[in-house]
């Protein structure tokens, strides 16, 4: 497998900026695909702040800030952004109909050797695999939120996912600074499979009155040594989207374990959603 040099992220989203800026960082050509200038510019905008705060805490210098930035190339179409580049990452809303047109398109216009990557959180990778041509040269590079700070990367393997693939993106994601931890593609992988029924048996907790939000949280901090409790932690993360998880997980196993608590969705239906409405199992 030949090195990765260019790479191209489709979306600059809360998770797109953030993996075009350690990319950038780290030496790589990056090409940023948005859909209208407006979010390119709020993408760059937004790298531009967090290099700028790396710098003031004097991790990086101006000169790393500058040679970053240099790297990254805004586009507003797939064929141009992908033509020249030896990996793909795509980080666009979470929707299985909208992640097959971006990967049929990219599957079109990306050299052969090149490598496509999902950061999907829950979507299965061999199913996104299969609609392209190169299901071996498919894997899933799921970062976490925020991306420069966080060292996680959980690297997976669809179902005809070759070894080289995953020994390249393992390799890559250590030169990004990253941790990167295998898994096989089932059902929310490792990391939704264990957290999210965490969260939901916090739910369920308040759902039966056996303690407060504040209380459940208090619990796991002091004595589990969580740094943010489950509930806390669910507000950040988007009341919705945890439900859609564990709608994932349900589905996916067919096992009642995983069915959402209906305090959950009733929370989803009221547009209590945590952070981003103002309100969750906390109020911001
Ligand atoms: N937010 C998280 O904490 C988190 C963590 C891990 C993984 N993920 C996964 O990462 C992916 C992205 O999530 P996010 O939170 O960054 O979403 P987001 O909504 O913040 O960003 C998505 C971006 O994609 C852009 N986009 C939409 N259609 C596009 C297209 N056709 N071409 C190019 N860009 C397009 C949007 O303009 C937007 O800027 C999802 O699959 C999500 O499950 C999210």
């Amino acid at each position: 497998m030949s090195e990765i040099k260019k790479v191209a992220v489709i979306g600059g989203g809360t998770m797109g900026n953030g993996i075009v800026h350690v990319f950038a960082l780290n030496g790589y050509d990056v090409k940023l695909v948005e859909t209208k200038q407006e979010f390119a510019d709020r993408a760059l905008n937004t790298i531009d702040k967090n290099l700028s705060r790396m710098v003031s805490k004097e991790k990086i210098s101006e000169g790393e800030k500058a040679a970053a930035i240099d790297r990254i190339q805004p586009h507003l179409n797939i064929p141009g952004a992908v033509m020249e580049s030896d990996l793909i990452v795509e980080a666009v809303p979470e929707n299985f109909e909208l992640k097959k047109k971006i990967f049929t398109e990219v599957d079109e216009h990306a050299p052969e050797h090149a490598i496509l990557a999902s950061n999907t959180s829950s979507i299965s990778i061999t199913k996104l695999a299969a609609v392209t041509k190169r299901p071996g040269k498919f894997i899933g590079m799921h970062f976490f939120n925020p991306v420069p700070v966080m060292k996680l990367v959980e690297v997976i393997n669809g179902l005809e996912t070759e070894k080289s693939v995953t020994d390249a993106i393992m390799e890559t994601s250590k030169k990004l600074g990253k941790v990167p931890v295998p898994a096989n593609d089932f059902p929310g992988f490792v990391s939704n499979r264990v957290l999210m029924p965490m969260i939901n048996e916090a739910i369920f907790c308040v759902h039966e009155g056996v303690a407060e939000p504040v209380h459940v949280d208090e619990v796991m901090k002091l004595g589990m040594a969580h740094p943010m409790g489950p509930l806390r932690l669910a507000d950040f993360i988007g009341l919705d989207v945890c439900l859609d998880i564990l709608n994932v997980l349900y589905d996916g196993f067919k096992d009642p374990k995983y069915r959402p608590c209906p305090l959950l969705v009733k929370m989803v239906d009221a547009g209590k959603l945590g952070d981003k409405t103002g309100e969750g199992f906390f109020t911001y």
